[in-house]
């Protein structure tokens, strides 16, 4: 599948490197392509050229940034299955208070209509996104998703299981408000508590 990121950081350069690995046909969209990660396997393009190559676009640039980025791609991206893992915090790695009822996610639908809008891999740290961490002996790493189309949170959950992870289909795009609250949570846990990031959710559910 033909995937883009706009933005390549910790986040979106290991996932890009997990899904090549699956297969993948990835390219990464920067600001300025030319300063690329040294050694990256996937193609690295601007940001428009990513939002045209992606079937499925992923949002990984911070989420201050989407109110600048993505406006002048919300044209490219209609139609498009687009996956906000975005999660809204301040310097400090606390939550940017968006509201009781509010989400990054639904706040990045505002900015992208049309877009057929899935969240999901905001809960899992980019350290674990690598072929030896996404296994927690002998159990994935859990990808939860949240979107209101049926088929993109279906063709979400092909590309995480692709990348090696066990996805969760929660419900709608509202139900990202809950999984936002979860990566705050393993936020607060890794980096207040000094954790660590070589951790995630695994989510256990017995089949009777
Ligand atoms: N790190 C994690 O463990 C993790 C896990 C789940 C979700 N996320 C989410 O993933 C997103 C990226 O996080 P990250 O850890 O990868 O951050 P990062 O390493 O700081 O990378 C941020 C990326 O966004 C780009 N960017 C920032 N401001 C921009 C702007 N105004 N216009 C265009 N590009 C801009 C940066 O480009 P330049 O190189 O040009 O600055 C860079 O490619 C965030 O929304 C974060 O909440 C992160």
């Amino acid at each position: 599948m033909k995937i883009a990121f706009l933005g390549g950081g910790n986040f979106g350069g290991n996932l890009a490197e997990l899904l090549v690995t699956a297969g993948h046909d990835v390219v990464v969209g920067l600001r300025n392509p030319a300063r690329a990660r040294p050694g990256a396997r996937y193609r690295v393009v601007s940001l428009e050229e990513a939002a045209a190559h992606g079937d499925v676009v992923v949002i990984a640039v911070l989420y201050q940034a989407c109110a600048e980025v993505l406006p002048s791609l919300a044209h490219q991206l209609a139609g498009k299955v687009v996956v906000d893992a975005t999660n809204a915090l301040k310097d400090d790695w606390s939550p940017l208070p968006l509201g009781a009822d509010g989400s990054a996610a639904e706040a990045i639908g505002h900015l992208l209509p049309g877009a057929r809008l899935v969240k999901c891999f905001n809960t899992v740290f980019a350290d674990i996104m690598t072929p030896d961490r996404i296994d927690r002996g002998g159990h994935a790493v859990t990808a939860f998703i949240a979107g209101n189309d049926v088929q993109a949170n279906t063709t979400v959950a092909g590309i995480a299981e692709s990348a090696g992870f066990a996805p969760v289909v929660t419900g709608p795009l509202n139900y990202a408000r809950y999984l936002e609250a979860m990566a705050h949570l393993n936020i607060q846990i890794a980096v207040g508590r000094g954790g660590g990031t070589n951790a995630g959710f695994v989510y256990h559910r017995a089949l009777a």
